[in-house]
């Protein structure tokens, strides 16, 4: 079963066969290579990252959902401030579905930490994606998109406004999201000597925030909330 956020965002496709093509990849995110069927960590559990950013379980869903949050505002500038043309389901396509092979390249160690599979010893998501794309007949213009999502970094630079958007929607997202992470485990450090294990997003932003109100004080009490709270879901 998709993640009901994220089926209602593939309802934002206006093009049907877009949509059903989008929609039955992320139902099923498998790669077939020698003969060896590839599925990783379920969509929902992932992280979208082992250290970086979204580096915790529902990561790798938050992530695709703040992407397109962000990719959907910079639609609205380009239409409304720039009067420029955009086909926001290319740009919705490329979000939901850019980094749908991370979770196939996680796997969990056996003290619970992140860790990479084989496959991704040989393959990276982004190549992984493109592959996968074009064996389902994905149009081209929606594998340029996926194929630049890593900008100067990636095999091309986004060479149309689609692709730039997504691009830098999912930048702003990574380092939004890795930033509050960075902040908060250095924050937690600082006050009570050591780090909390996998930070959550919704824990950094809330240290992060306490420090700014409440200075020093403040992430010492919210570390030590945050410490109880996790002892009583784990009873
Ligand atoms: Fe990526
Ligand atoms: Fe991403």
């Amino acid at each position: 079963m998709l993640n009901p956020k994220i089926k209602a965002l593939t309802q934002k496709i206006q093009d049907k066969k877009l949509r059903k093509k989008v929609i039955e990849l992320l139902e099923n995110p498998t790669f077939e290579i020698d003969g060896k069927k590839y599925s990783g960590l379920p969509l929902d559990v992932s992280p979208a990252g082992l250290s970086h950013h979204h580096c915790y379980p529902g990561g790798h869903i938050e992530h695709i959902i703040s992407t397109a949050n962000l990719a959907e505002a910079i639609c609205d500038s380009v239409e409304k401030v720039y009067h420029g043309k955009v086909n926001r389901d290319l740009v919705m396509a490329g979000v939901l579905l850019h980094d749908i092979f991370k979770p196939i390249t996680y796997t969990i160690n056996e003290n619970g930490s992140y860790g990479s599979t084989n496959l991704a010893e040989y393959l990276d998501h982004l190549s992984l994606v493109i592959a996968e794309l074009v064996r389902r007949g994905f149009p081209l213009e929606l594998v340029h998109v996926v194929s630049a999502h890593h900008g100067h970094y990636g095999p091309i630079s986004p060479h149309t406004i689609e692709a730039l958007i997504c691009h830098l929607a999912d930048l702003m997202d990574s380092r939004l999201n890795g930033e509050v992470l960075n902040a908060a485990a250095y924050l937690t450090r600082k006050a009570i000597g050591e780090e909390l294990p996998v930070l959550t997003s919704k824990e950094a932003f809330e240290i992060v925030h306490s420090k700014t109100v409440k200075g020093w004080e403040g992430v010492v009490k919210t570390v030590e909330k945050i410490k109880q709270k996790r002892k009583t879901h784990k009873a």
